[in-house]
């Protein structure tokens, strides 16, 4: 019986993207405690607080599915030595209407993948600090940046590289442990 519901972003929206292996990747590496679900984002408008008074359906079911989870593992590429705008739209969504912050207080990690050496390190840096504004307690180690050379995950998220797979476990069990300690102090949502 899994202990703790786990939602997961995939920050790209592009259908062969990298990041949604390695997301699928981290499903099956994830130990038994842990029960994992997507959260979409896609089809969220552009966020404006106009829309505070009365969040469109699609907005207000996104946030029903932040409700239902007792963490969040972002899964991210880097655009342009940041986070993709559609992942920081999807935040901006979760952080209102004033109030009802969908991540406050919502164990979360950060990983991500990049055909580049530095692995996505600036993107977490950035996502690093936005989640710590919306008051979400953030795993600060393992730190991954993951350099995704072709083949290195398969669309069914199996890891061809052996030690990558290992590390990727461990950084599961990490998450695992961290969402532990953090419901030994702060009380688990109802
Ligand atoms: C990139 N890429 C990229 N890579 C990186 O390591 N640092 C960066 O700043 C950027 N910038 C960037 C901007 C834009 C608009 C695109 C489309 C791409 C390359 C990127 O890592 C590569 O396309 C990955 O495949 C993106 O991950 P997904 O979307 O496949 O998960």
């Amino acid at each position: 019986m899994p202990a703790f519901k786990v939602g997961y972003f995939v920050g790209s929206l592009a259908k062969n993207s990298i990041n949604r292996k390695l997301a699928t990747a981290l499903a099956r590496l994830a130990p038994a405690e842990l029960s994992l679900t997507e959260i979409r984002f896609d089809e969220l408008p552009h966020y404006s607080w106009d829309y505070d008074v009365d969040y469109p359906a699609v907005a207000r079911a996104f946030k029903e599915s932040l409700a239902a989870v007792e963490a969040v593992l972002f899964v991210t590429p880097e655009y342009n030595r940041s986070i993709p705008g559609a992942l920081k739209n999807a935040i901006d969504w979760a952080s209102r209407p004033w109030g009802q912050n969908s991540l406050t207080r919502k164990p979360c990690a950060i990983i991500g993948t990049s055909p580049g050496k530095i692995g996505t390190a600036v993107a977490q840096s950035h996502l690093r600090s936005i989640l710590a504004f919306c008051n979400a307690p953030l795993m600060n180690s393992l730190e991954a940046y993951i350099q995704f050379d072709k083949g290195l995950i398969d669309d069914d998220g199996k890891v061809t590289v052996e030690s990558t797979e290992t590390f990727l476990r461990e950084f599961m069990s990490e998450f695992e442990g961290f969402i532990e300690r953090v419901y030994t102090v702060l009380p688990r949502p109802a």
